[in-house]
């Protein structure tokens, strides 16, 4: 039984993965925080857990006790006014908000949004192309999504390095409700508040504008919904890109000839594989680890286990992604893999509702990046780099890279 959650672990949970898939593939384990959960790694095990309505998305299914000391680590997870985000809540009002949330959050939105991405990404590589080094966390995959997402949002230019100082507090210390973390989200939310009560006698094209705007048979978003909803879409938009970024340079640094392929295409004018090869290194190596908790409503079996009511069940993306029984030679990066029906982004009526918006900004980083700076490499032991802690997410502190000043 290899051991889960050490530092070697965090560095490639991969192995430890595989074989948990062969040997106990619903497998029932103490977490570092205390709370004892069911690990879903194969494919077909997890993406019907994912669909699973048997399995409740409201911390308040879980067993009172853990739940009550706030073991699940939830941020946020007992402040009520939190509590009505898409994550954390199960239908019929999980439908009637991811519905109006839909009406303004367009994919259409999203392609209209594609030349300022560009713009974004173009100006942070200016910030150390001359440089020849970068370390490619702090200096790219950080800034560029929270800068995208606060655009998005309506939040003004001017007050968007606030935002860049509060999300860098939540990466570097974990997403757990505690000391500067917690202050720093109070902080967004109460910044979101005030800028949704301040639109509304105004609104403009901006998302937050459309939340207000939308309406779903005469229904609106209340001011808190709208609050709660721009919260949750700069949350859940804003690690997980910095990690598709990240884990997704590395993955190509560490694969040369797929990395050398991309650049040929890219520089014969073709997207195709640069479209296939972001949803292969979401699969290979995605942003989210774990799937955010679920909760048993009522005895079910998963993969011949039963699992009673109350017990926390989640669901390994990283390890189902990697199932043989699914996908050819899993452990190969294939930038051009067919079939390739990944859970990176989930399943079901919790399916990633940025998806658009990640793809947009992954292709255009990744694109940006090998164009620019052509002959970009690694400049560490990738031994030396240390991974985040933390349960659901997957990504690195510190890219460090070189390559040719311009
Ligand atoms: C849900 C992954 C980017 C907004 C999810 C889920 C996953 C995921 C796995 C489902 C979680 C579960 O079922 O427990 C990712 C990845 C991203 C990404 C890998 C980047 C590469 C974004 C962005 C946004 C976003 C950019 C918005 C700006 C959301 C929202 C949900 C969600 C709102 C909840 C949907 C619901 O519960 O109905 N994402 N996400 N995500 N994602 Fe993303």
């Amino acid at each position: 039984m290899p051991t889960l959650f050490s530092w070697e672990f965090a560095a490639d949970p991969y192995p430890a993965y595989a074989w948990l898939r062969e040997h106990a593939p619903v497998h029932r384990t103490r977490l570092p925080s205390g709370v004892d959960a069911w690990l879903v790694t194969r494919y077909a095990d997890a993406r019907q857990a994912l669909a699973d309505q048997r399995l409740s998305k409201n911390p308040a299914h879980h067993d009172e006790s853990a739940h009550a000391k706030g073991k699940t680590g939830i941020p946020g997870e007992r402040k009520a006014e939190l509590m009505t985000h898409l994550l954390n809540i199960d239908p019929p009002d999980h439908t009637r908000l991811r519905r109006l949330v839909s009406k303004a959050f367009t994919p259409r939105r999203v392609a209209e949004f594609a030349p300022r991405v560009q713009e974004l990404t173009d100006r942070l590589i200016d910030g150390f192309a001359a440089r020849g080094s970068a370390d490619l966390i702090h200096e790219f995959a950080f800034p560029l999504p929270i800068y995208a997402i606060c655009d998005l949002l309506g939040v003004p230019r001017e007050d968007q390095d606030d935002f860049r100082d509060w999300a860098g507090m939540m990466i570097r210390h974990g997403g757990g409700p505690r000391g500067g973390v917690a202050r720093s989200v109070k902080k967004m939310r109460t910044y979101l508040a005030e800028l949704i009560h301040r639109k509304r006698d105004a609104l403009g094209d901006d998302l937050i504008s459309g939340l207000i705007r939308a309406s779903d048979h005469g229904e609106h978003l209340t001011e808190n919904e709208a609050a709660a909803m721009a919260f949750i879409l700069l949350f859940a938009g804003f690690e997980t890109t910095v990690n598709l970024i990240g884990n997704g340079v590395y993955a190509l640094l560490r694969n040369p000839e797929q990395r050398e392929r991309l650049q040929t295409s890219l520089a014969a004018g073709e997207r195709g594989l640069l479209q296939t090869g972001v949803e292969e290194l979401l699969r290979y190596d995605g942003p989210v680890e774990l799937a955010t908790w679920r909760f048993a409503t009522e005895p079910l079996t998963i993969g011949g286990r039963r699992i009673a009511p109350g017990d926390p069940v989640l669901v390994v993306l990283a390890a189902a992604d990697r199932d043989p029984e699914r996908f050819a030679e899993p452990d190969t990066l294939d930038l051009s893999r067919g079939d390739n029906q990944h859970l990176g982004y989930g399943h079901g009526i919790h399916y990633c509702l940025g998806a658009p918006l990640a793809r947009l900004e992954g292709q255009t980083a990744l694109a940006t990046l090998l164009t620019r700076l052509p002959d970009i490499r690694l400049a560490a032991d990738p031994a030396d780099l240390r991974w985040r802690g933390g349960l659901i997410m997957r990504g690195l502190r510190t890219l460090p890279v070189e390559f040719t000043a311009h």
